[in-house]
């Protein structure tokens, strides 16, 4: 009932530009148990994913905001039975293929972000081409987040920085939050504002948590593939509603 009564207002959407997050970064998790409610196999979930991870990125770039970053695989999901992973390998080139079509006419500029080493050649070459393909849109960034792991991430920025030092490049005196920030996958990009949680659980599972410090947490009670526009709204009419102090009063 409280669902459908936000559904029906959720027509008019008003927040204002400044009030947006910049940066929004989405954990699209509950895959699993939507198939397993519907006696599907696990995969059948991360096809409705897919398929909603879709709508809500142009649905993202509709509303203005100027950065979107998903978490589609973790560094720890290769623990999850061959099968399943196989089937997210699968859909995640389904997704580049289409995408390459897709994105072509849209605005969107992408990138991969995490340890893309671990991915077949297949994979990596699709990537290389999304990216590529879209590098010079003006749009909404969207980063997608594949093997990828916070922990991981700064595990690799310390060893550039490390053979930097090696080299006599840089001093270990010379390192700081910017260097650090410029070492990791998301160099040049802003911090996530808004961290978005659907599917119930409370926690980052190793999601950019470098960049989440300051970061407006926002957990909603909906599994991933039932999440709609309306869904998305009101979590940035939730971060809208925030008072960010930054540590200041
Ligand atoms: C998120 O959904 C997708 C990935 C982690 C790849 P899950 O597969 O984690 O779904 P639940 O959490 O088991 O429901
Ligand atoms: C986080 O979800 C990873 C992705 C959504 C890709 P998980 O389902 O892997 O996280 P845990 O295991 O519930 O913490
Ligand atoms: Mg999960």
């Amino acid at each position: 009932m409280m669902n459908f009564f936000k559904r029906k207002h959720s027509a008019e959407f008003s927040v204002p530009p400044e009030k947006l997050p910049a940066h929004v970064a989405v954990i699209m998790d509950g895959n699993g148990r939507w198939a397993r409610r519907r006696g599907l196999p696990r995969t059948a979930g991360h096809a409705a994913g897919a398929r909603v991870f879709r709508t809500i990125t142009k649905h993202c770039e509709k509303r203005g905001v100027k950065v979107l970053t998903v978490y589609a695989f973790s560094t720890e999901n290769w623990s999850r039975p061959a099968e399943e992973v196989s089937g997210i390998m699968r859909l995640l080139r389904d997704h580049l293929i289409e995408s390459l079509a897709d994105f072509k006419a849209e605005n969107i500029k992408t990138r991969f972000i995490g340890d893309l080493s671990r991915l077949s050649r297949e994979l990596t070459d699709l990537i290389a081409e999304a990216e590529a393909e879209t590098a010079n849109k003006t749009g909404m960034q969207l980063n997608i987040a594949v093997n990828y792991g916070g922990r991981d991430e700064l595990v690799h920025a310390m060893r550039k920085i490390g053979r930097e030092i090696q080299r006599g490049a840089v001093k270990p005196e010379e390192i700081g939050e910017k260097m650090i920030e410029n070492h990791l996958y998301t160099a040049g990009q802003p911090d996530p504002d808004l961290i978005l949680r659907p599917s119930g659980e409370l926690r980052l599972s190793n999601y950019l948590i470098w960049q989440a410090a300051y970061a407006e947490m926002v957990f909603m009670d909906i599994l991933w593939p039932d999440f709609t526009p309306e869904d998305m709204d009101e979590a940035l009419r939730t971060y809208a509603a925030r008072n960010r102090r930054f540590g200041g009063v």
